[in-house]
């Protein structure tokens, strides 16, 4: 299995991720003093969400609308046409989602979870099921919403932090069948697959699997769902990692994996390093369905709330989803940065996905109780001994019952995103680097509780504090360290 396209053997042996590409554009970063990131992360009421960019050193938070554009996205923002209808911006990005995810009907949106509303509110009616292989945030909210009820049936041993199964998101066709079995197919509102699965570590199914669930789909007379706002990376680990794609064009697996889905919907953030989303289909009925809601909640047919600027950007960013070193650019330093961390003993979640890093807090803080949130607890001390700036994925990310318990995340994750061609490998070792420190001196860092916390999507807003001054002793031992290295 080699998992490293932009990969190169150096000399030495070492296998090193080589930037193909050259840096044109860039921003001036600022490493600021420690001190000044506590102060800061207190204000931000230990949730890095409510961090100001100009207190981030390097931002992991995500992927979303942070990609590195290339030139030809930037200059083709110059020839938009801006019209409230019929913009040829449009039809040039309807041309290119036609193309490479061969769907004839094209609705956008002004970025992924408005495709998930509309998607929620015309299929989905109270008392429904949804089997997924897993949910994303915003996706479970709207599904709850409009009455329906998420099932998660991902593979026994998908959630195993290490392992060396190549497609952890793959759905486990036993518990579909079981599902259909016990609801009735009028129950199952359609059947969602998402790619390089977010919340278990960007993890991808296989091409067979979505064959597979095609066919029960299918005997069921039940739709099935694409939540294609990673695909490309997931096209590229099938390629990778499934011997019949080894030799295959990433075109053709695009359109292969598109042609088992009724209804593809995306993130632009992601999957065209833009901002935007949409839903393809190539069903003139479901199209219809959908429409009128577009109009209502989104914008025109034609620009769906994307500004005709990024719709520009976005039909070229869909033609270079086609594009193996683009796509495997952050799968590549994402690799590099896990069998790093994996070699030096850290918990990380194995093999490398897509998306980014994931570091699993409970095996990294095992003193730390989930229900004092580990995963929050480490990126706020990430962030104190570095201006790293990484996502909570865990409970703090999850609900509580009706009884007002919270309902403990399966896995706690700290996730450190590597948009596509935006970090260098000096500043991946420097991660790499801080976060061995922080493991060498991981009981000092204590829990977190809750300050404020929203009813809605509270990781979103809500804030924390520390359980007890542990970040000040944190503090007093890296200055033992580093000294005024910052
Ligand atoms: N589906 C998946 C799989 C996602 O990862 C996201 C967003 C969405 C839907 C919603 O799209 O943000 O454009 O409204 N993921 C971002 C992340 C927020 O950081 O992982 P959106």
């Amino acid at each position: 299995m080699t998992d490293q396209n932009n990969t190169i053997k150096f000399y030495s042996g070492e296998q090193i991720p080589v930037e193909l590409h050259k840096v044109r554009i860039v921003q001036k970063l600022f490493l600021k003093p420690v001190e000044e990131r506590k102060k800061a992360i207190d204000e931000a009421g230990y949730n890095t969400f409510l961090l100001s960019t100009k207190d981030i050193f390097l931002d992991m938070l995500t992927d979303s609308g942070t990609n590195a554009m290339s030139d030809n996205q930037v200059s083709s923002m110059l020839q938009a046409d801006d019209a409230y209808a019929g913009s040829q911006s449009f039809y040039r990005m309807q041309e290119a989602l036609r193309d490479v995810f061969g769907k004839h009907y094209v609705l956008p949106v002004h970025q992924g979870r408005a495709a998930e509303n509309i998607v929620s509110q015309v299929f989905i009616k109270k008392g429904d099921v949804i089997p997924m292989n897993y949910h994303f945030t915003t996706t479970k909210e709207h599904m709850e919403l409009n009455g329906g009820k998420v099932m998660e049936i991902f593979a026994d041993d998908a959630l195993q932090i290490k392992s060396d199964k190549p497609f952890k998101g793959n759905i486990d066709l036993d518990k579909l069948r079981a599902i259909f079995k016990e609801y009735g197919r009028e129950k199952v509102a359609f059947v969602r697959m998402e790619a390089s699965t977010n919340l278990i570590g960007g993890q991808p199914f296989s091409m067979q699997n979505m064959r597979d669930v095609k066919k029960i789909c299918e005997e069921n007379e039940t739709m099935m769902v694409l939540d294609a706002s990673l695909i490309g990376e997931n096209a590229w680990f099938i390629k990778q990692r499934e011997k019949e794609f080894n030799n295959v064009d990433i075109k053709d697996i695009l359109l292969e994996m598109c042609s088992y889905a009724d209804l593809v919907y995306f993130s632009s953030r992601k999957v065209s390093s833009t901002r935007g989303g949409g839903i393809v289909t190539n069903s003139k009925d479901l199209y219809l369905k959908m429409r009128d809601l577009l109009v209502l909640y989104e914008g025109f047919l034609t620009y769906g709330g994307m500004s005709v600027r990024e719709i520009e950007a976005m039909a070229v960013g869909i033609n270079e989803t086609c594009d193996e070193t683009i796509i495997s650019q952050s799968p590549s330093f994402i690799a590099y940065a896990v069998n790093r961390l994996d070699s030096l003993g850290i918990p990380v979640i194995t093999p490398p996905g897509a998306l980014g890093c994931h570091v699993d807090a409970k095996g990294f803080l095992p003193h730390v109780p989930q229900r004092e949130y580990p995963a929050g607890a480490l990126a706020a001390a990430l962030y104190i001994i570095s201006g790293i700036r990484g996502m909570e994925r865990g409970t703090i990310s999850s609900v509580r019952d009706e009884n007002g318990e919270d309902i403990l995340s399966d896995v706690e994750l700290l996730r450190l995103a590597f948009p596509r061609r935006v970090f260098t490998l000096s500043q991946t070792m420097y991660m790499i680097d801080r976060i061995k420190w922080l493991f060498d001196n991981r009981e000092l860092v204590g829990g977190l509780e809750w300050i404020e916390e929203p009813p809605l999507l509270r990781f979103f807003m809500g804030r924390l504090k520390p359980i007890k001054n542990w970040p000040e002793k944190l503090i007093a031992r890296f200055k033992k360290d580093f000294g005024d290295s910052l």
